[in-house]
């Protein structure tokens, strides 16, 4: 079994090992209850450690594809079962565009998902900084946090932004659990029903959900490859004069396009004009390859609330995000949270404030953004072989958002289904509900080769020119 380890890689070589094993499985159909060759044997073929592959597989069998057997050492386990929904989904199936995120295990591959998959979850510096909190720091185990949370995370999240020219400090900086719950935040202290706000269309579907909720009127403006659209977007602010304007900043979801230095320069100047309140969602600005040009970095007037996770690159089930905002407004936001929540977790602060102060995280989103940027010059590469359209060509992040040559949607999505496959709603990403022919492509799936085999089979039917 060749595993074609990269020593050079950032890839840590047992995360390369996992990776590889679970290629083998899947790729060559390995039936359940099959023996691996022994360890020894894998690590000689592969010049590596035993230590290292057993390392490996010992991941595996937590994650539940191997298991172990005394005296025949690892064998592949049976493939997951197709569970039932989750019994305390049921009641919300197909109402909220999160459903599908959260949604138990299908079996199928989430082509459209949108986080990292398992398997690229890196659960060593983690699970050593959640044991040294849990050791050496009582108060982050058992006590609560501060209403703008740990100040030794805020200080650590100041200094990343610096990196990207955001001028902030950290009195002016409040964690969050995650990015959602920051955008809950600005939303119940900042508008009420009947208001109007712009958004992005396409844009993060549960963002469509939270201001419909409050019965916030949404005002659509065509995302393009550089940002919104700001002719459509200044036409908006002309007629309506809405209070505010929710944007992706950079790697958007679900388009994967960033704003570009002159659409940045003009939506500031906009907001002056038009007294916008602007809120930039940047969850994916870890996945960045290179600086960029942030609302935040470009704003001397406090118009810009500026968002930010830690979902995307180190856990989504850590719960970390955070918001950086005028001093005013903080206090606000700081009073909903208190009031509503009493804080975040202490201890998820005080893990990751580890893990950024020790280097781990920035060493952890390096290795992402050098693997995502392999697999999506071949995803890209895979799409233009079957001839899909892509929506600009994304540099960093996690999406491509594109279309098949095929036009009918009813057959491309029985194509999914039949290579296991499951792509997202048509509805999923419009303000309005509307279903449209394009598919957000998450680039750590589309090197699976169920992936493969679909877009090959969308390329099926070309026109007879071609
Ligand atoms: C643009 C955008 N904003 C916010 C979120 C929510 O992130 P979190 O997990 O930090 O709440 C997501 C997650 O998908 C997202 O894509």
């Amino acid at each position: 079994m060749e595993l074609r380890i990269d020593r050079q890689a950032m890839v840590p070589v047992v995360q390369q090992v996992v990776d590889g094993l679970t290629d083998w499985i899947v790729q060559s159909g390995v039936p359940p209850a099959t023996r691996l060759p022994s360890v020894r044997q894998i690590a000689r073929g592969n010049l590596l450690s035993q230590s290292c592959v057993v390392e490996a597989c010992e991941r595996l069998v937590s994650q539940g594809v191997l298991t172990t057997r005394q005296g025949s050492g690892f064998i592949v386990a049976a493939p997951p079962t197709l569970r039932d929904a989750d019994p305390e989904l049921a009641g919300f199936e197909g109402r909220h565009a999160w459903c599908s995120e959260i949604s138990a295990a299908s079996g199928r591959l989430k082509l459209g998902q949108g986080s990292l998959p398992s398997s690229w979850r890196e659960p060593d510096d983690l699970s050593y900084a959640l044991r040294e909190v849990a050791r050496t720091d009582m108060d982050s185990l058992f006590n609560y946090s501060s209403p703008l949370g740990l100040p030794a995370l805020r200080e650590q999240i100041v200094r990343r932004l610096k990196v990207l020219n955001i001028a902030a400090c950290s009195s002016r900086l409040m964690s969050t659990s995650g990015a959602s719950h920051a955008l809950d935040l600005i939303v119940r202290t900042l508008f009420k029903a009947g208001d109007c706000v712009v958004v992005e269309t396409p844009g993060h579907a549960p963002l469509f959900d939270l201001l419909r909720m409050h019965g916030i009127r949404m005002l659509e403006v065509r995302r393009t490859s550089n940002g919104p659209d700001v002719e459509m977007l200044e036409s908006v602010l002309r007629q309506f004069r809405p209070g505010a304007l929710f944007i992706g900043s950079h790697h958007h979801n679900p388009t994967g396009s960033c704003l570009t230095p002159a659409v940045a320069q003009r939506i500031v100047q906009l907001s002056k004009r038009y007294d916008l309140q602007v809120i930039e969602d940047d969850v994916y600005a870890d996945l960045h390859t290179g600086n960029g040009t942030r609302l935040a970095a470009l704003d001397h007037e406090g118009r810009v609330i500026y968002v930010g996770s830690f979902s995307k690159t180190l856990s989504s089930s850590l719960r970390v995000g955070f918001v950086l905002a005028d001093s005013h407004l903080l206090t606000r936001l700081a009073e909903v949270k208190m009031i509503s929540g009493m804080g975040c977790s202490r201890l998820a602060e005080a893990v990751l404030a580890r893990l950024m102060a020790t280097g781990a995280y920035r060493k952890l989103v390096q290795r992402q953004r050098q693997r995502l940027n392999a697999d999506r010059a071949a995803a890209l590469q895979a799409l233009e072989d079957a001839e899909w359209e892509v929506f600009g060509k994304p540099v960093g992040g996690l999406f491509i958002w594109a279309r098949a040559r095929l036009k009918d949607q009813a057959l491309v999505r029985s194509q999914a289904q039949h290579c296991g496959l499951e792509l997202s709603a048509a509805d999923a990403f419009s303000p309005s509900g509307e279903a449209g022919d394009w598919h957000r492509i998450n680039v750590a799936c589309a090197c699976d080769p169920r992936a493969r085999q679909f877009l090959r089979n969308t390329c099926a039917d070309r026109p007879p020119a071609f």
